[in-house]
């Protein structure tokens, strides 16, 4: 078996060779005069199990994957593991004129088997062409949050979307949870609408799937400053962070903002490793 590893995913794909006691087979990356991206895999991986890791938080991580996928064509098998899946937002036609672009990056991709970890929208496993499977990093994001110790934790999902995460990861840690109503207007902006929620005794601990601008947080925090709360904290498992978010939650009162390493960030302290390795395995 080999692993290879794309730019984005480097330290993840070390985490889970370390687990399957193999080397992550070293590629050789460079840019063209244009700024073309250039890639060569140093191992042959002629009728191998190959397993790429590689998220595409950017375009160019993107372009890295079709490379990659297109660079192993001679192997036994290839298994594609994606644990953030940009455009995964863009899962559906919001307004005539616009292509679903997770359908587009879906679609495009060509291989044996894709694991994904909490995409945005299950609708997107049927996009793919191949057999699929989206792994949950609920245990994991859960066991973190138990073994923190903080006191009287109430969970929050920060809009609907995020109820079935959040009630699991409530689940495990065994406190309550509760969830606001979010309309989005554009990237950058929400609403949310106003709730009587009291959290004057507890630590707040806000669980997303992605964290992005910030922004749904921090106007969930708004809310919740009417009746106050003890501490707050941020979870997400997609650590998107853009522009100027960290600043942003930590402005809002955020005590720490933690996730998991499917983008590799300072914030990434939950490795999806052991996820990653328990399934690949089956
Ligand atoms: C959206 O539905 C997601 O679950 C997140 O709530 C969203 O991506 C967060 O974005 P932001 O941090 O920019 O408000």
């Amino acid at each position: 078996m080999n692993i290879i590893s794309g730019i984005s995913s480097q330290t993840l794909s070390c985490k889970i060779s370390s687990m399957l006691n193999i080397c992550p087979s070293l590629i050789e990356y460079s840019k063209f005069p244009d700024n073309e991206l250039y890639l060569q895999i140093n191992d042959d991986v002629n009728n191998e199990d190959v397993i790429i890791i590689q998220s595409t938080t950017t375009s160019l991580d993107y372009i890295c994957l079709l490379q990659l996928i297109d660079a192993c064509e001679c192997a036994k098998s290839i298994s594609v593991v994606i644990p953030y899946m940009g455009y995964s937002r863009q899962e559906k036609r919001f307004k005539k004129g616009e292509p679903i672009s997770a359908k587009v990056m879906a679609k495009s991709i060509e291989c044996d088997k894709i694991y994904t970890i909490n995409i945005h929208d299950m609708n997107i496993m049927n996009f793919f062409n191949c057999k699929s499977y989206n792994l949950n990093a609920d245990v994991l994001l859960g066991d973190y949050i138990k073994n923190l110790n903080v006191k009287s934790p109430i969970l929050i999902a920060p809009d609907e979307g995020a109820t079935e995460f959040v009630s699991s990861v409530a689940n495990i840690v065994n406190c309550e949870f509760e969830i606001f109503k979010k309309i989005r207007i554009d990237g950058n902006h929400v609403i949310i609408n106003d709730m009587p929620i009291s959290c004057k005794n507890n630590s707040v601990l806000f669980v997303d799937d992605i964290i992005s601008t910030g922004g749904t947080i921090s106007e969930c925090i708004k809310i919740l400053s009417k009746n106050g709360f003890r501490d707050l904290y941020a979870f997400c498992v997609h650590p998107i962070l853009s522009k100027n978010a960290v600043l942003r939650l930590y402005n809002s009162g955020i005590k720490k903002i933690v996730s998991t390493d499917t983008i590799e960030k300072i914030q990434s302290e939950i490795s999806v490793a052991p996820l990653v390795v328990n399934n690949i395995k089956l």
